[in-house]
């Protein structure tokens, strides 16, 4: 996808880009895979993993010989488990022929299965391996293995994967989700326990802000660019803002998120890795070692971050909700400062903030630039200075805002922008958008690692929010700021913001 959009640009010798337009290749195609959903019966396999692979089935891009195996304590029949699952299967919004989705719909339906079992029986393992080879038509049907797990059950899980279900004469690839520990100290241990069992080029991390559209076009927005590349640096740039929120709070995941909290469930990784992508250097190649490279690199750089760089606070009414102590502290929104100290951000500060149970649903991505002399053309009144704006979420879109004359006799200025929606620049293809968990299994399936995150990533991530959070928890000595559910970021971060930006000169 990252050749397409570069060769419509017209070619760059510098760059090499991965080879990853899957969509043509019918010799991967013919590889017969079984993907085997590890709690199968849970919230991310019903709404994200399970009307995935749906998507990829009805795109004609699964293996032509496919079979999905839910696995889970819970007893259930193929039939119950099928009409469980197919609540949540739906096409995407492009797909105008509603008749030929149900088709494929009652098609795929027909592969999905269901064994019961518990994480921690070997046996069960076996019988799951049994099932699977009943289904398998080749000797070398490969095996992908979905944790849609608590952490608790992750070493269970992957034991007696590795002991009992992997493929004999195909590959075995485990796809693991978040939480990848809470601290570096247990980020050690999961590493451990994987690496027990797996090998590095075995194991697929997800973070699905990763395979989100426009933030798999930083790279392209940046490399691909003169006019991007040329800018992007502290001489040109004077900050940047990385923007989460959400409009609902922890949605039944409460026992969860009030062990995490907001920094590790969306900053330590999803905004961290918004970061990394925007501010790295750029990779000898695309390819997935050179650009974890580059991503650590820029990681390491970060200076130490501590808890006078941190705002936090916690919506009303979160400690009564279930599974919540009355006393907690666990914050649903942080906003932080972070400095890279390198030769390209210096001085640059970058603005971090997540929240739930706030006024609306957005990711965005801010890159405020230098004002220089612009604000010396401006008469009257204080221009914002140019910006670029990468909308991640909803109706994806990126904008550069500029000073423009006003048409007509009157001198006036105004600041306006020139616009890439993608619902009207890419009418036709922004209708299929796929969602970051299709993008995801494809690059799994077809072994291709470099939206996935590496194990070095992880730990130069937890060394630099470890310490931070241990000083935000320690004697409960900073307690959040509470705020009214749907309000919009609280003006403690403000000042946050000028403190940085004043040090920064
Ligand atoms: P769930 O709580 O829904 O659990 C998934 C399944 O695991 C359950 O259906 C249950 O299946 C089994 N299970 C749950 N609790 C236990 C337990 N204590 N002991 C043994 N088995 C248990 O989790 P999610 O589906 O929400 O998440 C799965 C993983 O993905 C987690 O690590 C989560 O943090 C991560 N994740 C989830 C996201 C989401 O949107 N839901 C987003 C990003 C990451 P059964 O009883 O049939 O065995
Ligand atoms: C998950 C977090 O990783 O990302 C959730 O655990 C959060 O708390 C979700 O709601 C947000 O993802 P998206 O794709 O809906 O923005």
């Amino acid at each position: 996808l990252l050749k397409k959009s570069i060769n419509k640009l017209g070619s760059n010798p510098n760059l090499t880009v991965m080879d990853n337009d899957y969509l043509a290749s019918q010799t991967e195609l013919e590889q017969e895979v079984t993907f085997c959903v590890i709690g199968a019966s849970g919230d991310l396999s019903r709404k994200k993993t399970l009307p995935a692979l749906f998507s990829l089935y009805y795109h004609n891009v699964l293996p032509f010989k496919f079979h999905i195996v839910g696995f889970g304590r819970k007893r259930l029949s193929d039939e119950t488990f099928r009409e469980a699952a197919m609540e949540n299967l739906s096409c995407r919004a492009g797909v105008v022929d509603k008749d030929e989705c149900d088709r494929k719909m009652q098609q795929f339906l027909q592969r999905v299965h269901y064994v019961s079992g518990h994480y921690d029986s070997e046996e069960d393992f076996k019988k799951l391996h049994e099932f699977c080879c009943e289904l398998e038509e080749e000797e070398d049907a490969s095996r992908m293995f979905y944790l849609a797990v608590p952490p608790s059950v992750f070493a269970f899980a992957l034991k007696n994967i590795r002991l009992q279900a992997t493929s004999e004469n195909g590959w075995t690839r485990v796809i693991i989700e978040k939480p990848f520990g809470r601290d570096s100290e247990s980020y050690e241990e999961l590493r451990e326990t994987i690496s027990k069992y797996f090998d590095e080029d075995q194991v697929y991390r997800i973070d699905h802000y990763v395979g989100k559209e426009v933030v798999q076009n930083i790279t392209t927005l940046r490399f691909g660019n003169y006019v991007f590349e040329a800018l992007w640096n502290r001489e040109h740039i004077r900050r940047i803002d990385i923007v989460f929120k959400e409009d609902f709070g922890t949605e039944g995941r409460s026992g969860y998120f009030d062990s995490f909290g907001i920094i590790r469930d969306i900053m330590q990784n999803h905004l961290l890795q918004v970061l990394a992508y925007l501010t790295m250097e750029r990779p000898n190649s695309f390819k997935a070692d050179d650009i974890s490279a580059e991503k650590t690199k820029l990681i390491k750089s970060i200076r130490q971050l501590k808890a006078q760089d941190f705002v936090t606070g916690q919506y009303e009414g979160y400690r009564s909700e279930e599974g919540v102590p009355e006393d907690s502290t666990t914050p649903t929104f942080a906003a932080c400062v972070l400095h890279i100290d390198n030769n390209r951000w210096k001085d640059v500060p970058v603005l971090m903030v997540a929240g739930k149970g706030l006024n609306e649903r957005l990711a965005e991505i801010r890159i405020l630039f230098r004002k220089g002399l612009t604000e010396a053309f401006l008469q009257k009144g204080n221009s914002m200075g140019n910006q670029i704006v990468i909308r991640i979420q909803p109706n994806e879109s990126i904008s550069l805002h500029v000073l423009s004359k006003v048409p007509g006799l009157s001198t006036e200025l105004r600041e306006t922008c020139l616009d890439l929606t993608y619902k009207e620049k890419f009418e036709h293809e922004s209708k299929d958008i796929a969602d970051a968990y299709e993008r995801l299994i494809l690059d799994a399936i077809h072994g291709e690692k470099s939206l996935f995150i590496y194990d070095e990533q992880l730990e130069a991530s937890w060394k630099l929010f470890t310490p931070v959070l241990k000083e935000l928890e320690s004697e409960k000595s900073h307690p959040p700021l509470i705020y009214k559910f749907g309000d919009s970021i609280p003006s403690q971060v403000e000042s946050l913001l000028w403190k940085h930006e004043a040090e920064c000169g």
